[in-house]
C-alpha cells in the first residue's frame, strides 16, 4: 500500500475495509457534525411561512410579487401570535431585539428575509445587502472578538461556506500580484488537508512553507515559528484557529506574541485566517482582532448551528487593509493589468478595492452581477446570527460545548486516559499519537514493535479491517507520523468510548 495517500483517498480506502469488518461503520473520519439546532430550524420554518403567507392571494398559483415594507413587523407580531409556540415567540423577540440593540428597523429586516426566502429575484447587491452586513458582523463580533470590538470599517462577503471562500481567496492573491513568483505562502500546520493540496494546483502554482505547531507547545504559537516569518519572501500566513486538526484555539499569549512580532517586524504581512470552530471555545479571540489590517477573516456557519449543507460562510475585511497599500507599492504594469481585470465593475480609472476584487474573482469578473449567495441563504445569514445573538444566556452554545467536551472524555475514557485539559480546546477532534498511546496502554515494547514494523496507514488500515473504525492520519494534514485524528462531531458519545476502546485492542494486537 502506497504510505502517503492523501487522507480524503486515504478515507476511501479505509471506507471499503470497514464495510468489510462485520462491525457497524464508526466513520471518525468525517468532520460533518451529526448535531443541529432544531429551534434555528423551526424558527427559519416560521420567517418562511410568513414569507409566503404574506405574499399569498387566495389559492391562485400564479402570483405577482406585492410584499409591502410597511407594517411588516405588526404583521409578524400577530402572525407569530397565533401559534402559540415558544419558536414563534423567539423569532419575534429577535426582530424586537435587532430594533433596539443594532438599531436595525423591524419592517426593513422583515422585508428583506421575506424577499431572500421568496427568493424569485436575483439577490443584490451580489456581495451582501449593507443590512445583512450589519447583522452578520454584530454576529461575528460576538463570535470571533469577544464582542469589543467596533466592525464599522470592515466588509463582508457572503460566499458559499469557507470553503469557497478559501478558492475566491488564492484566486484574488494569484490575480492581484499579493503572491508574485519569487514570494512563499506560510501555512500554520497540521492543517486541514485540501489547503495543502490548493498551492500546487496549476492555476496557482504558489511557493509555500509548513511551519509546523507542535504538541510540546500545545500547538501554540513560538518565537520559533515567528523567526521563521522573518523571511521576507513569505508574504501571506495561511491557519486555521482553532485548530482542524489540533481543535487548539491560539492563546491570548500566542496572539500577543503575533501581534508585537508583526507590528515590530513584519507589518506588510498579510493573514487569512480560518475560523469555523470558535464558537466551541469560549472566550475565543481571532488573529484580525489584534490585526485588523493584516487579516482576511473567513467564517463558516457549517459546524456550530449544523449547517454544513447550506453551504453558508463569510469573509471579513477591514476597509484600509494592508493589501490595499501593497497594491499601491506594485509596478505600473501590474497595477495596469489589476485595472484591465476588473473594469467590468469598476471605472478602470483605480485598482478597486480588495473586497470588490474578491467578488468579482468569485465569478472570474464577466459574471460578478451574479456573484455571491442566493436568497434563502442570505436569509439564513440573518436567522442563524440574530438567532445565536439573542438566544437566552447562550443556551444552544453552552449545550453543544457541554456535548463536545462529553464526547472528549468518553473517547478518553475508552482509551483508558485521562482526557488532556485546555480551555483553549473546541473538543471537535481528538488528535492523538498511536505510539505515545500505545506505550502507555500496552508498553514500550509494543509501541517499539509497532514503530518499527508498521506505518501509520497500515494501522489504520488494521483499525478499519479489524473493527469498522475510520479515522485519518496527520502526516496528511502536514502533521507529523503516527499522530492521528479522530472526529467527535460525527459519532455519539457512546459509541467515541467504543472508537477508544477499539484502538487501544488493535495496538494490543499488534
Ligand atoms: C478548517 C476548515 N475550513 C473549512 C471547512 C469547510 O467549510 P465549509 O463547510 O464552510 O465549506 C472545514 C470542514 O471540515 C474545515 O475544517
Amino acid at each position: 500500500m502506497q504510505k502517503t495517500l492523501p487522507p480524503f483517498k486515504l478515507k476511501d480506502l479505509l471506507v471499503k475495509q470497514a464495510e468489510k469488518s462485520g462491525f457497524p461503520i464508526m466513520d471518525a473520519g468525517r468532520g460533518n457534525p451529526n448535531y443541529l439546532s432544531l429551534s434555528l430550524r423551526k424558527i427559519y420554518q416560521i420567517f418562511e411561512s410568513f414569507a409566503y403567507d404574506t405574499q399569498s392571494d387566495g389559492d391562485k398559483d400564479l402570483v405577482f410579487l406585492s410584499l409591502k415594507r410597511d407594517g411588516l413587523k405588526e404583521k409578524f407580531l400577530s402572525y407569530t401570535e397565533k401559534y402559540s409556540s415558544p419558536y414563534a415567540r423567539h423569532a419575534f423577540n429577535m426582530i424586537k431585539r435587532a430594533e433596539i440593540e443594532i438599531g436595525e428597523n423591524a419592517d426593513d429586516i422583515l422585508y428583506e428575509v421575506c424577499l431572500n426566502l421568496i427568493a424569485s429575484q436575483y439577490p443584490y447587491p451580489p456581495r451582501i445587502s449593507p443590512l445583512t452586513e450589519r447583522i452578520v458582523k454584530a454576529y461575528l463580533n460576538k463570535t470571533l472578538f469577544q464582542g469589543k470590538f467596533d466592525l464599522s470599517k470592515f466588509s463582508v462577503f457572503g460566499t458559499e461556506g469557507a470553503s469557497a471562500a478559501i478558492v475566491y481567496l488564492f484566486k484574488l492573491l494569484k490575480e492581484s500580484y499579493l503572491l508574485g513568483n519569487n514570494d512563499k505562502l506560510a501555512i500554520l500546520t497540521p492543517v486541514y488537508a485540501p489547503y495543502l493540496e490548493m498551492p500546487a494546483l496549476k492555476e496557482y502554482n504558489m511557493p509555500w512553507e509548513s511551519i509546523l505547531l507542535n504538541k510540546e507547545s500545545h500547538f501554540q504559537i513560538t518565537d520559533e515559528h515567528l523567526k521563521k516569518l522573518e523571511d521576507k519572501k513569505i508574504k501571506v500566513v495561511f491557519s486555521i484557529n482553532p485548530g482542524n486538526p489540533t481543535s487548539v484555539a491560539f492563546s491570548q499569549e500566542s496572539l500577543g506574541r503575533l501581534e508585537k512580532f508583526v507590528k515590530e517586524k513584519r507589518p506588510d504581512l498579510i493573514f487569512i485566517t480560518d475560523t469555523p470552530y470558535s464558537n466551541m471555545v469560549r472566550g475565543f479571540e481571532t488573529i484580525g482582532s489584534r490585526l485588523p489590517k493584516n487579516t482576511i477573516e473567513v467564517y463558516s456557519y457549517s459546524k456550530y448551528q449544523g449547517l454544513a449543507g447550506w453551504r453558508l460562510g463569510v469573509v471579513l475585511i477591514h476597509e484600509d487593509n494592508v493589501m490595499e497599500e501593497l497594491t499601491d507599492k506594485l509596478p505600473t504594469h501590474q497595477r495596469e493589468a489589476i485595472k484591465m481585470r476588473y473594469t467590468k465593475t469598476e471605472d478602470g480609472k483605480r485598482c478597486p478595492k480588495v473586497i470588490d476584487r474578491l467578488l468579482a474573482d468569485s465569478r472570474d469578473t464577466v459574471l460578478t452581477h451574479t456573484a455571491g449567495l442566493s436568497g434563502p441563504q442570505r436569509a439564513m445569514l440573518v436567522i442563524a446570527s440574530l438567532y445565536d445573538l439573542y438566544d437566552a444566556k447562550g443556551r444552544y452554545q453552552s449545550t453543544l460545548i457541554d456535548e463536545l467536551k462529553r464526547r472528549w472524555d468518553s473517547f478518553y475514557s475508552g482509551l483508558g486516559l485521562d482526557a488532556p485539559v485546555d480551555p483553549n480546546l473546541s473538543h471537535y477532534y481528538a488528535f492523538i499519537d498511536i505510539l505515545e498511546i500505545a506505550e502507555r496502554v500496552a508498553g514500550k515494547e509494543v509501541k517499539e514493535r509497532l514503530e518499527k514494523e508498521s506505518y501509520i496507514q497500515a494501522f489504520l488500515v488494521k483499525l478499519a479491517e479489524e473493527k469498522g473504525v475510520i479515522c485519518l492520519p496527520s502526516n496528511g494534514f502536514g502533521g507529523t507520523d503516527w499522530e492521528v485524528r479522530i472526529s467527535l462531531s460525527n459519532i455519539g458519545l457512546e459509541e467515541l468510548k467504543g472508537v477508544g476502546e477499539k484502538i487501544v485492542s488493535v495496538i494490543k494486537g499488534c
